[in-house]
């Protein structure tokens, strides 16, 4: 389906600021209205560049998805055709400290948000040019055992509260399809890496306590599994499921990069050992501590990816090694954007999530 104006929500976040910046530059016809609450994860330094965009592509709105009013307002202004929704709150470790907001911002919000595009939508002379993207995650479907990977039919088995959150949202959107016929999708994907992905999560965690020789904190034994996705190759996926994709279904989109966590804490070490010129009793490796672990930790994730590839053509163009390498190489380039995002509440997070273990 042909595309111009798209309403992206989170685009203030990780994957959300990589995607808007994917889409400027793969898609020079497109224009994007960003809207973002920017919380503790959404940051305007990620994309401070953009605002000279001299074609005027990217207009940024600071305001909450629950915000009925707001979002009337701007369909009424934008006339969307295409609603990429990112924004939630995104992190486990939060999701138990403090339920509240992930109903909030990942129920209530996703609820206002179908409410509002299937208003406008049905107001609209050509129904079906738009769609409705849901941008969710393989966390709905729990957890595996050593064998067997999630596809679009494995049941939805949640184990924290965040992913609980999630597929509630999934529900909805699903719900909103089959009872109005809002043309809507969902992508489930698997964990996302790259560059401006706030550290609290392993990766940008573990690289920036590596730099300042921190404690590295590896939950439980260390031998849970991610399926690793480079940021890029999602949003490759997420465009190619905005123009092909089908209403009404569902894509696993995972990075087939299966990697224990004490894997990736080694390889970020050697990589950065290397960059920092670090070896013997100053070897990185020697800062890694197994702490208590997470409660209701899913043991292992893996997508499978058979449908988007089959159906979209789409497979993950980067490998994981090299991806992390271009991670690395990106936060030590970009130690100024980790102060501007390193607020007080930041240290606020790492004092309540590690304070004490
Ligand atoms: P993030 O936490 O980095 O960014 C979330 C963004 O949403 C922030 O900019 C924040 O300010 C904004 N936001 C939060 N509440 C809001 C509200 N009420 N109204 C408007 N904006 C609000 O998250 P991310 O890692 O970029 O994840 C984006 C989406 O992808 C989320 O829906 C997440 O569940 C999903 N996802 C992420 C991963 C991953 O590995 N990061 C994997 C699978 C799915
Ligand atoms: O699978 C997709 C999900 O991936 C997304 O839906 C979430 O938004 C995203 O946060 C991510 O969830 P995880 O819990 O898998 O990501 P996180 O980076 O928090 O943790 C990755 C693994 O590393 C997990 O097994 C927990 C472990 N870990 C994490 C941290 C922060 C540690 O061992 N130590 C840590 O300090």
């Amino acid at each position: 389906m042909s595309i111009s104006n798209l309403l992206v929500t989170g685009g203030a976040g990780f994957i959300g600021t990589n995607f808007v910046r994917h889409v400027l530059r793969k898609r020079p016809n497109w224009r994007i209205v960003n809207l973002d609450a920017l919380t503790y994860a959404g940051n305007l330094a990620s994309f401070q560049d953009l605002a000279r965009d001299p074609a005027a592509r990217h207009r940024f709105v600071h305001g909450a998805i629950q915000d009925s009013a707001l979002l009337d307002q701007l369909f009424t202004e934008e006339a969307f055709d295409a609603v990429v929704h990112f924004a939630a709150e995104s992190h486990v470790d939060r999701s138990i400290f403090g339920p509240e907001a992930f109903v909030d911002t990942n129920i209530v919000g996703t609820f206002r948000l179908l409410e509002a595009s299937l208003k406008h939508w049905q107001k609209s002379h050509k129904p079906m040019d738009f769609r409705f993207l849901h941008i969710s995650t393989d966390e709905v479907y729990g957890s595996l055992g050593p064998a067997g990977h999630f596809t679009e039919q494995s049941p939805y088995d949640p184990s924290s509260p965040y992913s609980a959150s999630k597929a509630a949202s999934d529900h909805f959107v699903r719900a909103y399809f089959r009872t109005y016929g809002l043309p809507a999708i969902i992508t489930n994907c698997s964990n996302n890496f790259g560059p401006y992905q706030f550290p609290e999560k392993l990766i940008p965690l573990m690289i920036l306590n590596i730099m300042e020789e921190k404690v590295l904190p590896v939950y439980g034994d260390g031998k849970h599994v991610r399926d690793w996705l480079y940021v890029i190759d999602h949003c490759d996926g997420l465009v190619r499921v905005l123009e092909e994709g089908r209403p009404g279904e569902t894509y696993n989109i995972g990075g087939g990069a299966e990697r224990q966590n004490i894997d990736v804490v080694h390889l970020l070490c050697l990589l950065l050992d290397v960059r920092l010129e670090r070896s013997g009793r100053k070897a990185s490796r020697n800062l890694i501590q197994f702490v208590t672990d997470r409660p209701g930790h899913d043991r292992r994730y893996a997508i499978d990816a058979t449908k988007i590839k089959g159906e979209l053509g789409w497979s993950p163009a980067h490998k994981f090694e090299e991806a992390l390498e271009a991670t690395v190489d990106w936060y030590l380039a970009n130690m100024d954007w980790v102060e501007m995002v390193r607020s007080g509440e930041y240290r606020k997070w790492i004092e309540i999530n590690y304070g004490d273990r």
